[in-house]
């Protein structure tokens, strides 16, 4: 059997049977008896494994031996039908070689403890479980998508800086970037001196590419960044990272319902993508650990998104107060909503998607349109089943007045965001835009519980391992 070319396992699965094949992969199980042995091989191109069926009597007792859960084998046979139930076809081995051995007394992934809890304190070896298999591959789906949705559109993707001195959220929660010696700060006048800093300035990670972004959009129209975001708030919660990707898409002469608009077409375009195209390995998310993960997914296809004022919300949660109904957090007009309130609205008042709109302007960033009312603004939040908030947006300030006037009232620098507010100075145009949390997202396209169980490498608070 000379020159046979490699097959990964997710075309192995698909192929007729009757020809001589090579798979390579890792062993997931070995079982049998003295004369055969079943092995099941992955490569990670598909959830499912291939099995391998090899007759001991061919084989050396040494390399049988070395076949343990973990190792890395390479395996020449024929690919034929296959007699037990659960696959179509199976190899036949006539050649194995043990390409890496797996020690199975210090292998960290054993059969005995699965959970996601120990998964995440060994998450540089969890990735081979088909668990994070899954998810690794509906990951890069959802990026593909994405990339796909907004080129179809028309849209330019627009890198954005990572290292900023702007707070685009105005919430203060960032990493600050130095080259200076913590130990030897520069001091000047009992204030650090950061004009000897790297930058000469005092720099931070970004918390959003938006105001970039606004740069570009009111350039070339329609862009979009999908890039790594960073966020020191110290919130311990199943929903936040420190480091999570955000996808923004900026549009010249789209008003807030063109926004919600294309927001709503965008994540039913990913769940559609999700449906067409992962469906392995969403069924056997949907077995593991979640039984209404597939149809939560369709279900959020067929409708349309229910648009809801803040005020008009406020009402429906007091109203439920007063009904008996007990929130952990209190709430009144004024107040930001917590994720028990987004998902009363969601998923026990509304049933559905909804997208709130028209937020009191003390809650939400300096950017953000004012309405007539002098009160609230024109922003909007899309909030999802089982998530909360996956989305967050608004049409911008397009009144060069309106919002010098708005960032004077917070107390915000001016002269840091003069090239911000040169886009309103010269051809200001109506414009919007939205975020979505990738990972956010993905807990809603997997079923996934945590944050940390959707991104290979998750950062919070205290944790920045592997
Ligand atoms: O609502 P946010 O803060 O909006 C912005 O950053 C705007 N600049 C977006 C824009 O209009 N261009 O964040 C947007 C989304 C949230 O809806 C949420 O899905 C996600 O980002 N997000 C987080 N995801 C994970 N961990 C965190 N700590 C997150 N904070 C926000
Ligand atoms: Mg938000």
């Amino acid at each position: 059997m000379d020159k046979v070319v490699r097959t990964k396992v997710k075309d192995l699965l698909g192929s007729e049977p009757g020809k001589e094949v090579l798979a390579k992969g890792w062993v997931r199980t070995k079982r049998g008896n003295k004369q055969v042995k079943f092995i099941a091989l992955n490569d990670g191109s598909t959830v499912n494994n291939i099995q391998i069926v090899a007759n001991t009597e061919n084989f050396d007792e040494e390399l049988i031996k070395k076949i343990t859960t973990g190792a890395s084998i390479a395996v020449k046979g024929e690919l034929v039908a296959s007699v037990g139930s659960g696959q179509a076809v199976e190899i036949q081995a006539k050649e194995i070689e043990v390409i890496g051995e797996c020690d199975p007394m210090r292998y960290p992934l054993q059969k005995k403890d699965t959970t996601l809890e120990y998964l995440r304190s060994v998450a540089h070896m969890r990735l081979r479980t088909n668990t994070f298999g899954a998810v690794l591959r509906i990951r890069h789906a959802m990026a593909f998508a994405i990339h796909k949705f907004f080129n179809d559109k028309g849209f330019v993707y627009l890198n954005t800086p990572l290292i900023t001195e702007s707070d685009a959220e105005g919430a203060g929660d960032m990493f600050q970037v130095t080259t200076m010696d913590l130990a030897n700060v520069p001091m000047h006048n009992g204030k650090v001196d950061f004009s000897k800093d790297f930058f000469g300035k005092k720099t931070s990670l970004t918390v959003s590419g938006q105001l970039e972004g606004e740069l570009g959009a009111t350039a070339v129209g329609e862009i979009y960044t999908f890039g790594p975001t960073f966020r020191a708030e110290n919130s311990n919660t199943p929903r936040h990272l420190a480091e999570f990707w955000m996808i923004e898409p900026e549009m010249a002469f789209y008003d807030i319902n063109d926004d919600m608009a294309l927001a709503e077409e965008f994540v039913k375009y990913l769940v559609q993508y999700a449906l067409d195209n992962c469906m392995d390995d969403l069924t056997f998310l949907n077995n593991k650990y979640d039984d209404g993960l597939i149809e939560r997914l369709k279900s959020v296809l067929g409708i349309e998104f229910r648009k809801v004022t803040y005020t008009e919300a406020v009402s429906i949660l007091e109203e439920a107060v007063a009904n008996g109904h007990k929130f952990e957090y209190p709430v009144h007009w004024g107040t930001d909503f917590q994720s028990e309130h987004e998902r009363y609205l969601v998923e026990q008042y509304f049933r559905r998607p909804v997208i709130l709109i028209d937020f009191p302007k003390d809650i939400k960033a300096f950017y953000m349109k004012q309405n007539e009312d002098g009160k609230t603004v024109r922003g909007m939040d899309v909030l999802f089943p089982k998530i909360g908030e996956i989305i967050g947006g608004s049409e911008r300030e397009a009144s060069l007045e309106k919002l010098e006037t708005r960032i004077d009232e917070l107390g915000m620098s001016r002269k840091n965001l003069e090239w911000y507010i040169d886009t309103r100075r010269f051809g200001t145009v109506p414009h919007s835009g939205f975020g979505l949390g990738f990972e956010r997202l993905l807990l809603f396209v997997t079923g996934m519980n945590n944050i940390r169980d959707v991104i290979p490498f998750p950062r919070t608070p205290k944790n920045a391992e592997f």
